[in-house]
């Protein structure tokens, strides 16, 4: 278990592809969810994609429980997520602010499609289907938008409205000391 650097924006290895995972159940994929698992709950993350900390499989994490960072969101369950594969059940988009552990200190309004269904697997090969809504939906297609080289300021539409965390936000940082 260790806690890893979480890449930033610029890092030309954020941009590219993530390569599916062949293999499950193995020490050296259950080191890695060790270690992101570490590494977001360290830095107060929603979620967390593999290639943010060097390693390009398609592998995300995600858990929202009384995180600081996002204190007015609704619970979403801790997963694993691997291959995944979305379906977009609505085409109503919907805006919302954003952050990245790859970007520390700084928010965008974001488009996302509302509703949608996502398979992949678990780290034990278990298949896992899901329909999901708001911001639940929100973080799924930001973290796999990691796995193809994206980032939400790649998405945002009118970019008045990104900037500083601690200028959009002053409320949040009293309660957060990093990002
Ligand atoms: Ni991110």
């Amino acid at each position: 278990m260790a806690v890893r650097r979480v890449l930033k924006m610029g890092e030309p290895c954020l941009l590219e592809a993530a390569e599916p995972v062949t293999e499950f159940d193995t020490p050296a994929l259950h080191t890695l969810i060790e270690d992101m698992r570490d590494t977001m709950h360290a830095q107060h993350g929603a979620g967390l994609a593999a290639p943010q900390i060097g390693t390009g499989l398609q592998v995300v994490i995600f858990s929202v429980a009384n995180n600081p960072r996002y204190p007015d969101a609704e619970p979403v369950p801790e997963t694993v997520l691997i291959n995944p594969v979305l379906t977009v059940l609505a085409q109503e988009q919907e805006d919302g602010w954003e952050g990245c552990l790859s970007i520390p200190g700084m928010r965008g309004l974001v488009p996302r499609y509302t509703h949608l269904r996502y398979r992949g697997y678990d780290q034990y090969g278990r298949q896992l289907d899901r329909v999901a809504a708001g911001f639940h939906a929100r973080v799924v297609q930001h973290e796999v938008d990691h796995l193809l080289g994206v980032l939400y300021p790649m998405r945002i539409r009118d970019l008045r409205y990104f900037g500083y965390t601690e200028v959009l936000f002053p409320h949040l940082q009293a309660t957060m000391s990093d990002d």
